[in-house]
């Protein structure tokens, strides 16, 4: 038990959270500030030390979600909802916390080192300027005067308003700080005590569940007649929550290196408190908790190659993470076939990005507001599918 925190001391029950990362704390934040709920969370691991410290911490609906290949048709809808509530959302966490949030709004730059990612940036172009949404396309003259030690390969690119970044271990640490300040909120350091009773799951003393475990969501636990089972055993659709490892690395913030967050194709620069994060690889399958050497060694290559400023900069940090997907890259946000219990998990490439709209949308449903009608297209019920 990390704190006991407060006793229920209304008639309401406790929301539970199962799952202490970005999305479960943005959720208790969103409860427990704005709506004036209580809350517990439970997690048996160190709280937002998972997928959510291995970000980089991009906010990118755009390079993202706007012309990507079968994904969920209201993806990039989601996406700029998100992406439109993270300056208040920060500053809220800064004003309840004390702690700078880690948000740092400025636009970012996708470049192209060869035809094919060129013609990737076509396509989000297209698709902003039918949306209306702000970008400005870059000659490789235009790119290099913005950030003049990419590499002269660099064909072209994207200025893209919508893209930018925040510090995401900076949020999480500014989020813990202030949730185990508020009284209204509880943790706890263990497994959840769910059980079935009468063909529905429970878990005392609280009501709704919300099921935020990033890709180990589909196998929490729930205990029935002295047996444990997964949760998946109440809905199968949590079952197409996958993982995807994912491996990167920082180097010292030298002469040269990037100021904006720069991506090309698979790879990405992201500064970030004095040094340069590269990303990241793309494991589908994978759960890595230990980068590998020659992983890491290459994806630094494929850094210095977009940025050869960054050639012989220290390597400070290595890690890996696991990102929870689903088969259309679009997070399982609602109820599932269990009455009471909701899921928010799933988020793909896009946690740090959606934490609030997934925050607000399940608050919403769980207290009986209309959450609109782009977030019931997000249902676990939905037809989850690729469509390319
Ligand atoms: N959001 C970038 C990544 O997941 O690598």
């Amino acid at each position: 038990m990390i704190r006991a925190g407060s006793r229920n001391s209304s008639s309401q029950p406790r929301v539970a959270i199962i799952g202490a990362g970005i999305i479960g704390l943005s959720l208790a934040f969103e409860l427990a500030f704005r709506r004036g709920t209580q809350v517990t969370l439970f997690d048996t691991r160190a709280c937002g030390r998972g997928a959510s410290w291995a970000a980089a911490g991009m906010i990118a609906p755009a390079f993202e979600a706007a012309a990507e290949a079968g994904v969920h048709p209201r993806l990039f809808d989601l996406c700029l909802e998100s992406a439109n509530l993270w300056p208040d959302f920060a500053a809220e966490i800064e004003r309840a916390s004390g702690l700078p949030s880690g948000f740092e709004p400025a636009p970012a730059l996708a470049v192209a080192m060869e035809a094919g990612e060129a013609a990737h940036l076509a396509a989000i172009g297209r698709v902003l300027a039918a949306r209306g949404v702000a970008h400005r396309a870059l000659s490789g003259e235009d790119v290099r005067r913005l950030e003049p030690a990419l590499s002269g390969e660099v064909l072209g690119g994207l200025e893209l308003e919508t893209d930018t970044r925040v510090d995401n271990r900076r949020t999480v640490t500014a989020l813990l700080a202030a949730l185990m300040a508020n009284p209204r909120v509880s943790f706890v350091d263990g497994p959840a005590p769910l059980r079935s009773s009468g063909g529905r799951i429970v878990l005392e003393g609280h009501d709704p569940v919300i099921a935020a475990a990033g890709w180990e969501t589909s196998v929490i636990k729930v205990e029935e007649q002295g047996a444990l089972y997964s949760l998946v055993n109440w809905d199968t659709a949590l079952d197409d929550i996958d993982c995807h490892g994912g491996q990167m690395l920082s180097v010292a913030a030298g002469e040269g290196a990037p100021q904006r967050v720069v991506r090309a194709g698979h790879v990405y620069l992201v500064p970030r408190g004095g040094q340069v994060v590269i990303g990241a690889t793309m494991e589908t399958g994978r759960v890595i908790d230990t980068p590998e050497d020659e992983v890491i060694e290459a994806l630094r290559a494929e850094g210095v190659k977009l940025c050869p400023a960054l050639a012989g900069a220290l390597v400070t940090e290595r890690w890996a993470g696991v990102r929870p997907g689903t088969p259309d890259h679009a997070p399982f946000i609602g109820e599932t076939a269990a009455p009471g219990v909701y899921v928010a998990a799933g988020h793909y490439r896009n946690g740090i990005l959606l934490a609030p709209v997934t925050a607000q949308i399940i608050a919403d449903q769980i207290l009986g507001q209309d959450a609109g009608a782009l977030a019931a297209t997000f249902t676990p019920r939905r037809a989850c599918s690729a469509t390319a």
